[in-house]
């Protein structure tokens, strides 16, 4: 094949409830395949306060950390699975910057959104904590493995 060497790698992408309730769910599934990125994991969920405390866990000590649980649980969420190169760094990239003033029009966050606390989706910031999110939302059986028969030519 032309590209061999590729590793592949997942991230833990989601919709959060205001991307929900805007009916985003499609535009936002629709640009990670039209970039050439597998779904291997999506599901709808309004998660609890419980599985959300352990998802921000390292947040816990900040002032937002209260809002930022009580946004997270207004509503269900559609976390999701994404596979191919460079899809961590990759998908933070497609998202936006976390600041409004520094997310640019053409991502996700820049096109939008314009407030921290509502903003629209999630995306794991290294592998390690992706796979831990991963983990923690889906299990084993709910994260699909298939074939790409594009994989040759996107990634
Ligand atoms: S920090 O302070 O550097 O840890 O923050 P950052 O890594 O940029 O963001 C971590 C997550 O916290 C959310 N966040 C906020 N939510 C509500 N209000 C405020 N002020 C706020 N600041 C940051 C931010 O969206 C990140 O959540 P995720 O789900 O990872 O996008």
């Amino acid at each position: 094949a032309f590209v061999t060497d590729m590793t592949t790698e997942r991230t833990f992408i989601m919709v959060k409830p205001d991307g929900v309730q805007r009916g985003l769910v499609g535009e936002i599934i629709k640009r990670f395949e039209t970039r050439g990125y597998k779904l291997v994991a999506c599901k709808m969920l309004w998660p609890g306060q419980d599985l959300l405390k352990k998802h921000y866990a390292e947040l816990s000590d900040k002032p937002f950390f209260p809002k930022l649980i009580a946004y997270m649980s207004s509503g269900p969420c559609v976390p999701m699975v994404w596979e191919g190169r460079e899809v961590v760094k990759m998908g933070r990239m497609m998202l936006g910057a976390t600041n409004p003033l520094q997310s640019n029009p053409g991502t996700i966050r820049g096109d939008f959104c314009i407030d921290v606390g509502r903003n629209i989706c999630h995306g794991s910031d290294g592998v390690e904590s992706a796979k831990r999110e991963i983990d923690l939302w889906f299990q084993p059986n709910e994260v699909a493995k298939y074939e790409s028969h594009s994989k040759d030519w996107v990634y």
